[in-house]
């Protein structure tokens, strides 16, 4: 069966005290829409319906930033859930599959439980997610009669023997696409609220002889962000788990609560990340490598046996070949350095390539940028880099070449050769002592307030 995703995300999110659509905020650096999208990825989707409203702009980026086939379609006003799904009805109206509506706001809902929603179809027309809620507070109640669904209440309509209920609505339907816009079509908004209940397409496909039941998953699945503290809920819950399972998948994290991941972050097993290591998106580390304390990654490549860190910070385009080591107080960005190269100390590698088995002494610039490009640095194979070295992009460094502590390369280093650029150095006989006395004297004079 092909499916169809109606995702809604028109809501202001006024809680969220923000100028960024609510389903735009991130957990673990994906916004909550892209979570919701991904939930979903595993159904293979024919077509992706994103309903937005506030910064309907901003939702379709974002939206297609993840999957460009996706489509944006507008709800100017937000007249409620059944109003914000009929909107989508034109995008899908030759689609003969199902469709699935999720909420932008939601982006925890598993492949699984969506899984289990298409699979009840077999049975069922019109499919809800349902969840056993501890406090059910003010979510729509589910009225079940035994295996059937026979409506859902909205908490503000509901008698008290409804309220009762702790099966609660999460928001998710699954039915045949045409079916549930003709249910759609037959919503009012005679209610407490004097919206359009999307909650009100069951009672009404009850009584066209339709079947409704619900499929029910774990309460964390549902969770939705109203608020900052909800988001940093969110995050905390994505983060315990993805922690777990890296773990499970064989990584050794010493302090695991201080390990913050992003929702693509990939670590092979057998690899050390030791406490307060913050992976930022589109990581990837192979395996048996280490990340020590304090290490800030994004967008890079860690390859198997790579040491990285205390203190390190690899910037996006990081490429780190086997064996390599990156020591503390090291920023590395769009660089690839080769198997066995060793940047430990105090360096800044930008834009470059760095052979197999160079040494880069400490403090080492790569002077980049001339304010207005950026510009290419390359260093040879077995090359030794003194200490305090800057290069002044574009320049390369030769195979088996040497730069001199302190030297300024301007101009390309052959192949074996040593460049050394700096002022010769003198030596004055005694001029130290000398020196020392008058700033003595100096000294004594100025505490005295004489000068
Ligand atoms: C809804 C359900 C409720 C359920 C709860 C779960 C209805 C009538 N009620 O209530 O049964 O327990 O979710 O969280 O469906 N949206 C639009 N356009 C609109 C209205 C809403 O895009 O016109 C979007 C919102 O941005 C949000 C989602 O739909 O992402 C849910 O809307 P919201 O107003 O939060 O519904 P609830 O009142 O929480
Ligand atoms: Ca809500």
């Amino acid at each position: 069966m092909s499916i169809a995703l109606i995702i809604l995300a028109a809501g202001k999110g006024t809680r969220m005290k923000s100028d960024l659509p609510k389903v735009l905020h991130e957990v673990a650096g994906a916004p909550m829409l892209v979570h919701a999208m991904k939930s979903a990825q595993d159904l293979e989707p024919e077509k992706t319906i994103v309903v937005a409203g506030h910064g309907a702009e901003a939702v379709g980026a974002a939206a297609s930033a993840y999957d460009e086939t996706a489509e944006v379609v507008l709800q100017t006003e937000q007249l409620g859930t059944a109003h914000a799904v009929a909107q989508a009805k034109e995008a899908l109206r030759d689609f003969d599959g199902d469709a699935i509506v999720l909420y932008g706001d939601t982006p925890f809902i598993s492949p699984a439980t969506l899984q289990a929603m298409c699979d009840a179809r077999a049975a069922h027309d019109v499919i809800v997610l349902g969840f056993d809620a501890r406090d059910p507070g003010r979510y729509g109640r589910l009225v079940m009669q035994g295996k059937s669904l026979s409506k859902i209440v909205e908490f503000k309509d509901a008698n008290d023997e409804e309220r009762a209920i702790t099966l609660c609505n999460s928001g998710v339907i699954c039915a045949k696409a045409s079916v549930l816009f003709d249910l759609v079509d037959a919503v009012g908004n005679d209610n407490a609220s004097g919206e359009y209940y999307l909650t009100d397409i069951v009672e009404i496909a009850q009584a066209k002889g339709l079947s409704a039941t619900s499929v029910t998953c774990d309460e964390s699945e549902t969770l939705g962000v109203n608020s900052r503290a909800q988001l940093a809920e969110a995050d905390a819950i994505f983060q315990a788990k993805a922690r777990l399972e890296l773990m499970e998948a064989g990584v050794t994290m010493h302090a695991p609560d201080t390990v913050y991941l992003s929702h693509d972050t990939y670590i092979g097993p057998d690899t050390v990340i030791e406490p307060n290591v913050v992976f930022g998106p589109e990581v990837t580390v192979e395996n048996g490598a280490t990340i020590r304390a304090f290490s800030h990654l994004e967008g890079c490549h860690v390859s198997r046996g790579a040491v990285v860190g205390p203190y390190a910070r690899l910037r996006p385009g990081t490429e780190l070949a086997e064996f390599t080591r990156v020591g503390n107080f090291v920023e590395i960005k769009n660089a690839v350095i080769d198997e066995g190269a060793k940047v430990n100390h105090l360096s800044y590698i930008g834009d470059a390539h760095v052979g197999p088995r160079a040494n880069i002494g400490a403090g080492t610039i790569t002077c980049n940028y001339d304010g207005v490009m950026k510009h290419h640095t390359e260093i040879g194979a077995d090359s030794f880099i003194g200490s305090n070295t800057l290069l002044v992009a574009p320049v390369s460094v030769g195979a088996n070449a040497m730069t001199g502590s302190g030297t300024v390369v301007t101009k390309d280093v052959p192949d074996e050769a040593l460049a050394i650029a700096r002022t010769p150095q003198v030596n004055k006989a005694g001029l130290a002592v000398k020196l020392f006395d008058i700033l003595k004297k100096k000294k004594f004079l100025k505490t005295k307030g004489a000068v």
